[in-house]
């Protein structure tokens, strides 16, 4: 018999967690009106909002806490964060940020401008929100495919080149500040792009003198997927298919808080040196000195050795094992989900799973809520809520996938939370038919407004 992966770890230290009454779950979500993110974390039981943030460091992650250097500047933490940009990606420049939507404020405040145009694929929203906060638009060139839950494509975060090529094509290019390519790309599902439309992406972007970024929050997932369904890597460790796909790209952002797995940290790494002297300026506005910006010492050292551990394939194998462990348990009680399973959270298709629900009562939302409702279970709506309004016409914008997501933290939970969590999704699943009216939200922010909505029952 062939023998199943185990996480290569053991646990040395727990944290104690407590479930609660159905009773109690209902007047805590109302009073948190209707919103997960409004949730204290001690009314939470399995905590799958984010993924980001909450994984669990290493005894020599730890060990490199104790050893940071907090000088002002010049600290060895920078240069041992230095070393490992370096050696991992093979960008001479960087500057560390408090989180990556701070390296996208940074970045962005150099690059773009009012009316510029940023193709990509489905962009995060801080990275929309970013560029539309500018001005500017995001134009989404994710393939066709990704839009369907059930089409089995291997690199469902690809961009279409056909797409690419009509804004590239259709517009100057003192307006197309950079191409920005997810990996692996969150808001389609956690889905990997290949190097061979990295490298396509690249090809045309130096036709028309584009510089390419990569938003780089998941990408040693986005490696282990290759490594697994891109043919001519099967024998290429990750942290070789990793230098292989950032030879392609002239920079990237990097929420630390996935992949790097920290608590609290992001980067901007670059090529050019002149791009690095520019954003410098933007850094030590917002960020702090370029040799810490917004960082401690000692979370600098963390980082450098997270970037380690989370491009070695033990680690990855447990790590996307236990996402598709999930997702097939959600499969095998039919609950239907974006396919193939992501590689930090099942997403689940709720349109298919409330589908008399109109598009104005968030079904993703809805179903958010009601699995918190059955097993105090928080997840995390990426549809309608997020999308939000079109900045010029403020009207909502409906996306074509309105979706569940369970996003798994790093070395936190058990496989029996996993068993849990299906179970509390299926409970969910066979009173959907009870289910006929969604929710209305009854205060938003202007901009961003998926944090802080309110909502009413109807
Ligand atoms: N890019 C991607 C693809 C992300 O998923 C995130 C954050 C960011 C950028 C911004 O990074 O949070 O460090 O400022 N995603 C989290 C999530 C919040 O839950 O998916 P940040």
């Amino acid at each position: 018999m062939n023998l199943p992966y185990a996480e290569p770890y053991k646990i040395k230290m727990v944290e104690q967690i407590y479930n609660s009454t159905r009773e109690q779950r209902e007047k805590w979500i109302k009073d948190a009106h209707y919103n997960l993110f409004n949730l204290r974390s001690s009314q939470v039981f399995v905590d799958l909002l984010t993924d980001s943030g909450t994984g669990a460091m290493s005894d020599k992650q730890w060990a490199e806490m104790m050893l940071g250097d907090e000088s002002y500047a010049g600290a060895s933490s920078y240069y041992k964060m230095k070393d490992a940009i370096k050696n991992i990606f093979g960008f001479d420049y960087f500057l560390p940020t408090h989180q990556g939507r701070a390296a996208e404020n940074v970045l962005f405040s150099t690059i773009v401008k009012a009316g510029d145009i940023v193709p990509g694929n489905s962009h995060f929203d801080t990275t929309k929100g970013h560029i539309e906060f500018r001005n500017a638009t995001a134009v989404d060139c994710t393939i066709d495919e990704a839009f369907d839950t059930t089409i089995d494509h291997p690199f469902k975060g690809n961009l279409d080149l056909n797409k690419l090529e009509h804004v590239l094509s259709t517009n100057p290019k003192e307006n197309i500040p950079f191409i920005i390519v997810t990996i692996t790309c969150n808001s389609s599902g956690g889905q990997p792009v290949s190097i061979a439309n990295m490298k396509a992406v690249k090809e045309m972007a130096l036709t028309y003198g584009i510089p390419v970024f990569y938003d780089s929050a998941r990408f040693a997932e986005n490696a282990y997927f290759i490594k697994l369904r891109e043919k001519g890597y099967e024998n290429y460790t990750i942290k070789e298919i990793v230098r292989e796909m950032y030879r392609y790209a002239d920079g990237m952002t990097m929420s630390s808080k996935k992949d790097a797995i920290v608590n609290m940290g992001g980067f901007i790494g670059m090529r050019s040196e002149e791009l690095f002297r520019k954003a410098s300026v933007y850094n030590i506005m917002f960020e702090g000195f370029i040799t810490y910006g917004g960082m401690s010492g000692r979370d600098m050292n963390a980082l450098a050795q997270g970037l380690n551990e989370a491009t070695e394939f033990e680690y990855l194998e447990s790590r996307v094992g236990q996402v598709e462990y999930l997702g097939k348990k959600c499969m095998e009680y039919g609950i239907p989900i974006q396919f193939p399973i992501g590689g930090h959270a099942v997403f689940v298709d709720a349109k298919k799973m409330l589908p008399r629900l109109p598009k104005e009562e968030f079904a993703a939302q809805t179903l958010a809520v009601e699995l918190y409702l059955e097993g105090g279970v928080r997840g995390v709506e990426i549809g309608a809520v997020l999308a939000d309004r079109d900045p010029k016409t403020r009207e909502n914008r409906y996306p074509a996938l309105e979706l569940l997501r369970l996003a798994i933290p790093r070395r936190t939970y058990t496989n029996n939370h996993m068993e849990y969590v299906a179970a509390s999704l299926k409970n969910v699943a066979e009173r959907c038919d009870n289910i006929k009216r969604g929710l209305k939200i009854v205060y938003e922010a202007p901009i961003m407004r998926h944090f802080t909505v309110e909502f009413e029952k109807l």
